[in-house]
């Protein structure tokens, strides 16, 4: 028997599971269930990621503490799972006392290795908020071609990586104030030391070969770079106790959760952490998707190499979902959460859906809806319960022979088949596994089909015929419910039931059921309504925002203050300045006025204006050629010094260097008119 410690990644706290992050915990679940009835002893440990500026922000945003907000986002994972049927031994939260004691062991031991070395860099700093900036609450305009609006690690536009120090004219998106660049102290691991180790560690077969393969080349071309794991404080995380007022950065104590919580599953169930964590005879496998694996295959390993922990035996990686050859959109209702899919759809068909998409590959995979409905209708309705629904109902009062009958050899096929597929269970390809258990069903149906069940019924003299048929019929259903228990836990429970016995070991498909009672069939699967998929993703629909970040709207009132709103006006009144989109085509300098600049409005065509702003004090004539303003174009033109004027633009702001020209958003053109 094997011992085995098993983890899905730990979902985020700032946000709902979706049918994306389910790719994941099915895809363990299934592994985890196999393994079980395997006969290994398993345990299936998970958690909250709970730490980070993220999880703040959104606790703020609500107005409410950090704790609270992942109190009630645990509820809700914890929910979704149970309801597709996902079984943690123990689902806990990085934010434990439990972590915390691992994280100061294992900071200790790389303190002691001398991996940790202390370094001042710069950062961006939101004086408003009173917070440093990670770099996804920054935008600016691009250091390398200039767009403007960029994230600050790197631009949309041109693809140059910077970081956010660089960016000109950054604004936080916290508060959108103008952060200052601070220098401060932060942490960091040296895993180069551990260069040679890590690169015979991810080539030693613990890794798909996609992934060993990539990290080849990046083990020959340079050093590892060191990691930077600590952040300033305020920071919602735990205090590095060597370090007052640094933080340990969020995926410095996620993974370390993974050990927590198992050590708090040891102290429930009065087992030691060390027999799973530091033990040869335990193996440990973690399952991740593809976009975090460095943090699995480099930083993970360096710090339970240096700690004394176990390795990990196998890390499982996973692509990403797509929802009908495209990335899940909210807009398109493809994001659907775990909650709301439950909502309209049995769970079941989800977990027999990814199996049957799931290899041992690092590719992606697609929902694509027709299959999903096609696969479960023909394979799961069509061959497998069937199987049951036919023939259960005519030997329900006599129940199975009592010799298993001739089958011409199909149990023994079936049967036989249990190796390879746990073969492919046990390698994560459960599409090979879900074709081979198919390619069985597809043996059984004929065996009904020619038999014909409901004709011998007909006939009291074929009564001993059709008992042998119905028991064939029943134990190939049986020997299908077990091969397929691990992605249809329910299916095998509804099976179990029919045929009074748990279906709980692989073994049990080897000897067919003979002699006992039948039970009354009850319905175990119903077909897929396509109708039922369109309004799941009709209600996901979402307008999507561009942000993650939850909008802070805490403007100041002294602007309206400063200028109090004014006399009640008719439409007529509104109506009466001719507000028109102009394009600035030329601006200069008038060398006799210091608040003056000289423009040429074109409203299109031929029809150009000359208007003299005042707005030198703001504006760079250079930077305004070019750019859509609005003006009022009907204004009685003005003689001034130095030419006439034939308008006005718009503009806020109290003056000085606060002067900002109003501008129609995109698509509009000059001529238009405003209002
Ligand atoms: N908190 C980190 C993991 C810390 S592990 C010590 C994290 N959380 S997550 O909520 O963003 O993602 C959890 C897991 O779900 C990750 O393994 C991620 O790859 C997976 N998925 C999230 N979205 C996914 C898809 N759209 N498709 C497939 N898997 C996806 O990362
Ligand atoms: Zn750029």
């Amino acid at each position: 028997m094997r011992q085995l410690l098993v983890t899905s990644a730990l979902p985020y706290a700032n946000g709902p599971i979706h049918i994306g992050h389910l790719v994941e915990y099915l895809q363990t679940d299934i592994w985890v269930r196999f393994q079980k009835m395997s006969g290994n002893r398993c345990t299936y440990i998970c958690a909250d990621d709970t730490h980070g500026t993220a999880i703040t922000i959104r606790a703020q945003a609500e107005g409410r503490s950090e704790e609270e907000l992942i109190a009630e986002v645990s509820e809700a994972h914890q929910r979704d799972f149970s309801g597709f049927g996902i079984e943690f031994d123990h689902y806990g939260s990085t934010n434990s006392e439990e972590s915390r004691a691992v994280c100061h062991e294992i900071w200790t031991a790389l303190r002691k290795a001398d991996m940790i070395k202390e370094e001042e860099i710069d950062q961006l700093f939101d004086t408003e908020k009173g917070v440093f900036l990670a770099d996804r609450f920054v935008r600016g305009t691009c250091p390398n071609c200039g767009s403007t609006d960029q994230p600050g690690d790197n631009c949309d536009k041109c693809n140059a990586t910077y970081s956010p120090a660089d960016l000109i004219d950054p604004v936080s998106t916290l508060s959108g104030t103008t952060p200052e660049i601070r220098s401060a102290k932060h942490l960091f691991v040296q895993i180069e030391k551990l260069h040679g180790f890590l690169n015979d560690w991810t080539q030693s077969g613990t890794l798909p070969s996609e992934s060993a393969n990539y990290l080849k080349n990046f083990f020959l071309n340079e050093p590892l770079r060191d990691w930077d794991i600590s952040r300033p404080g305020p920071y919602f995380g735990f205090e590095i106790p060597d370090s007052p007022g640094n933080y340990w950065y969020v995926w410095y104590d996620a993974p370390i959760g993974y050990i927590g919580t198992t050590k708090q599953w040891c102290d429930a169930n009065g087992e030691k952490l060390d027999d799973w964590w530091k033990s040869e005879n335990t193996e440990v496998h973690h399952f991740i998707g593809k976009d975090i694996q460095y943090f699995h295959t480099l930083f993970w390993p360096a710090m339970l190499k240096t700690a004394g922990f176990s390795l990990p035996t196998k890390v499982h990686i996973h692509g990403f979902l797509t929802v009908d050859g495209e990335k899940m959109s909210k807009s398109r209702g493809t994001f659907i959460e775990a909650a709301k899919y439950l909502d309209h759809l049995d769970p079941s068909y989800l977990r027999y859906y990814y199996a049957t998409r799931l290899s041992s590959r690092v590719e992606d995979l697609d929902l694509n809806p027709e299959e999903f409905v096609s696969k479960i209708n023909s394979d799961l309705v069509g061959k497998v319960v069937n199987l049951a629904s036919r023939t259960a109902k005519f030997i329900q009062n006599v129940g199975l022979s009592s010799e298993y009958p001739d089958d011409g050899g199909l149990f023994e096929t079936f049967a036989a088949k249990g190796s390879d597929i746990s073969e492919a269970y046990e390698a994560g390809d459960f599409s090979k596994a879900m074709r081979m258990i198919m390619e069985l069903a597809d043996q059984a149906n004929p065996f009904v089909e020619n038999n014909a069940p409901w004709e011998l019924r007909k006939d009291e003299s074929k009564a001993q015929e059709l008992q042998d048929v119905c028991t064939v019929s029943l134990n190939l259903f049986r020997t299908l419910a077990i091969y397929l228990a691990p992605v249809l836990p329910e299916l095998a429970i509804k099976a179990g039931e029919l045929l009074g016995e748990e279906l709980t070991s692989w073994d049990q498909a080897q000897k067919p059921l003979t002699g006992s009672a039948v039970n009354k069939f009850k319905h175990m699967m119903q077909r897929v309504d396509p109708a039922k998929i369109e309004a799941m993703i009709e209600e996901s629909k979402q307008v999507e925002t561009t942000s993650t970040t939850a909008p802070l709207f805490e403007d100041s009132g002294d602007a309206l203050a400063a200028t109090p709103l004014g006399e009640e006006i008719t439409i007529d009144d509104f109506l009466k300045p001719d507000l028109r989109v102009a394009r600035i085509i030329e601006a200069n300098e008038v060398p006799e006025a210091r608040k003056l600049i000289q423009l040429t409005l074109s409203l299109g065509g031929d029809e150009t204006r000359n208007v003299f702003a005042g707005i030198k004090s703001a504006y760079e004539p250079g930077e305004l050629v070019g750019r859509l303003v609005v003006m009022v174009a009907n204004l009685a033109p003005r003689k001034m010094k130095f030419g006439v004027s034939e308008g006005m633009i718009i503009a806020s702001g109290p003056g000085g260097k606060d002067i900002f020209l109003l501008s129609p958003d995109e698509g509009a053109v000059p001529g238009q008119r405003v209002g």
